[in-house]
């Protein structure tokens, strides 16, 4: 790491989270918690000074290339400065280059030399955010913040090793004896999911991630276009899980398209992982593909309940989600906010009605529901319930 880097990385974890802090608390302490024009000023000029400082002296230092690390450590650094500056009020966000000239060139020489997105993603903050004792990067030092990373740390941890476990079940097939123990291995880990959201349920404080922690996630610009925001969603594991049970599938042109753009928000490694996963058939489609004798034969039978046992789990984190998660810390808190502030709702950028019904219907494809205005695999899943009984 040279030591401009080093600098940049100290202040990230100190100045700049303090700075962030300091203004959440003044914004929080107003009758109109959403207002953030006009307030704290001289900590905002100082937020921008001090890292633009940073930024310039890297971007004169020039590609220094210590790896693939090492560049995405940078970006995020470099991102989540944007993404503050933005959540201030502090980029001017119809100026061409967001009004952060050094820091969008630089961000984009990165993105586009690693094949990521140009700005923070989740993984910089989650799964590859490095603790330094014991305390990894954040915008804030608030609690709520830190409990928000816990949980998305958690779930998506989970959610990967449940997808790391149905990939290895591909080669084996369904019908082999061995097969159940990945099965297992992936009902434990969305088990974990459903344990790690009901505790984030139960213990994240509304107004402090509505008002505080949720502002960071938006869509900002650099350079010429603008970025989505960043979700907890930003990796392969979740899609992986979905297509290989076969609840969501890859030939549909709305879940495709959800795929082909969040490609670039996630690691390279993930990338290629969802790009193998979209070519091969689904546990369900084996399964569905073996006659009613064979599917009540062991070892598939013991492996069919298995799999049914996996897709109601994996239903039922998409209903906390949206049910518990969703309804609770932005569906609620939005109603009560000023009218005026609604337009920076959400993290992808569409009014909050067209978020929650895209993502009301990926809760019930995950669930099969019983409609038949989406390609829900409720028939499908009811006949191979059929076979065990
Ligand atoms: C996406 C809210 C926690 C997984 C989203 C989106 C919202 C949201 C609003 C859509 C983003 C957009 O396009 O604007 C929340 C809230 C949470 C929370 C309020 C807690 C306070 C989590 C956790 C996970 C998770 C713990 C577990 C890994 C996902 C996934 C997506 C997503 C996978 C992408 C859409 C999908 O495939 O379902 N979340 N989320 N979220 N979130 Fe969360």
């Amino acid at each position: 790491m040279s030591t401009n880097v080093e600098h940049f990385d100290h202040w990230v974890r100190s100045t700049f989270a303090e700075l962030n802090t300091q203004l959440e608390e003044h914004y929080f302490a107003q009758d109109d918690r959403a207002r953030v024009a006009g307030v704290g000023e001289d900590l905002k000029a100082r937020l921008k000074a001090e890292g633009n400082e940073h930024i310039a002296r890297l971007l004169a230092e020039g590609n220094t290339d210590e790896g693939f690390d090492a560049g995405f450590d940078l970006l995020g650094n470099v991102g989540l400065f944007m993404a503050a500056c933005a959540r201030h009020g502090a980029a001017d966000q119809h100026a061409k280059d967001g009004g952060l000239p050094e820091a969008s060139a630089l961000a984009l020489q990165l993105g586009a030399s690693l094949g990521v997105t140009p700005r923070f993603a989740t993984s910089h903050l989650t799964t590859h955010n490095r603790a330094v004792e014991g305390r990894y990067k954040s915008f804030t030092t608030l609690r709520d913040e830190y409990l928000f990373t816990d949980y998305n740390t958690r779930g998506i941890l989970s959610y990967k090793r449940a997808g790391d476990a149905l990939l290895r079940v591909l080669p084996l097939g369904v019908s082999h004896p061995v097969a159940a123990d990945l099965l297992r291995a992936a009902r434990d880990a969305l088990g974990a999911v459903v344990v790690s959201n009901e505790r984030l349920f139960a213990e994240l404080d509304m107004d402090r991630f509505f008002y505080s922690v949720r502002p960071y996630f938006k869509p900002h610009r650099v350079g010429q276009h603008v970025y989505r925001g960043a979700n907890a969603g930003d990796f392969a594991g979740i899609n992986v899980i979905d297509m290989l049970l076969g609840l969501c599938r890859a030939d549909h042109a709305y879940y495709s398209q959800l795929l082909v753009d969040k490609f670039l928000y996630m690691m390279p490694e993930d990338q290629v992982i969802l790009r193998d996963c979209m070519r091969r058939r689904s546990l369900m489609d084996d399964f569905l593909a073996l006659d009613e004798d064979e599917r009540r034969r062991e070892p598939c039978r013991e492996n069919l309940a298995l799999f049914l046992e996996l897709c109601e789990l994996h239903g039922q984190t998409a209903a906390q989600h949206h049910d518990q998660l969703v309804a609770k810390f932005i569906e609620e808190p939005a109603q009560h906010m000023d009218q005026e502030h609604h337009d920076k709702l959400t993290a992808s950028g569409p009014p909050l009605p067209v978020l929650l019904r895209a993502l009301a219907r990926l809760r019930d494809l995950r669930q099969a529901a019983d409609r038949d205005d989406i390609p829900s695999r409720y028939a499908d899943i009811r006949k191979l319930r059929e076979s065990l009984r």
